[in-house]
């Protein structure tokens, strides 16, 4: 606004002064001459300054920066790292787990521990990797069981409903930058903190749900299939579930 002001000035001084060369005045056809010049180069600056719409990655590493600096719960008085979440900016399919560990934490990436080498797993055998997806948690800092010591392993803790609430809305702007076709929840917090829903995993697992425009397929945390691998059996169902509506759009 400030540069189209400027412009009007300058255009209305240009013409003053060109009246006044017309009385035959050098010096001020000089400045005229001048003024004209830096009008083309504001014109110029002012195309260069024309907003442009960000493209998803570019909106992607904005809000990566907001989350580097929130200090919306108190997760972020205990945090090594914010895990913002990583993968295909457009990707057709979004992985959201509940929080980052130990790992996650010291790395700042998401799904990096144990946990995290089962997803990329299970990821690989449906014929995608972890760059064509999006992988990213419903909370951003470490939720902590003793939060005075970071630097502790086997102190991860499912993050509480206030803190998923409050930050689920880095998570909402992910997914309308994103737009995902489908979205995996992994496990129960994550679930009941997008779904609101009470049932348990165990229920509500596999069944069709939908988030943000974006069909939702909820399914066990691959920590959970760590602890019982005969849950496996019902992710791979899952999982099928979810391929099958990739690649023809039916459910
Ligand atoms: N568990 C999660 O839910 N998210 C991670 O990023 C790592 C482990
Ligand atoms: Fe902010 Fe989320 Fe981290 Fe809390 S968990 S400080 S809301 S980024």
């Amino acid at each position: 606004m400030k540069q189209l002001k400027y412009l009007k000035i300058l255009s209305f001084a240009k013409t003053t002064l060109e009246d006044y060369n017309n009385w035959g005045e050098t010096e001020v056809y000089k400045a005229s001459q001048e003024l004209s010049n830096n009008k083309t180069i504001l014109e110029e600056q002012q195309k260069t300054f024309t907003v442009k719409p960000l493209n998803a990655k570019e909106q992607l590493d904005n809000l990566r920066q907001q989350v580097k600096d929130c200090k919306g719960c108190p997760l972020c008085k205990t945090r090594l790292n914010a895990v913002f979440g990583e993968g295909f900016e457009n990707a057709d399919l979004m992985f959201v787990g509940e929080g980052p560990g130990y790992d996650e934490d010291h790395k700042g990436e998401p799904f990096i521990g144990k946990a995290g080498q089962l997803l990329t797993k299970i990821i690989e055998a449906m014929s995608q990797t972890r760059d064509t997806v999006y992988i990213a948690n419903i909370v951003k800092c470490h939720p902590m069981i003793d939060p005075s010591n970071p630097e502790k392993r086997e102190n991860d803790r499912p993050p509480t409903p206030s803190e998923m609430q409050v930050c689920k809305r880095y998570l909402d702007m992910q997914i309308d930058i994103i737009k995902p076709k489908i979205i995996v929840t992994l496990g129960a917090s994550s679930t009941k903190g997008l779904l609101n829903n009470e049932d348990p995993i165990s229920k509500i697992r596999g069944t069709l749900q939908e988030y943000n425009n974006a069909k939702l397929i909820p399914t066990y945390h691959p920590a959970a299939l760590l602890r019982n691998p005969s849950l496996k059996k019902f992710v791979w169902e899952d999982m099928k579930k979810v391929m099958h509506f990739l690649s023809t759009g039916e459910i």
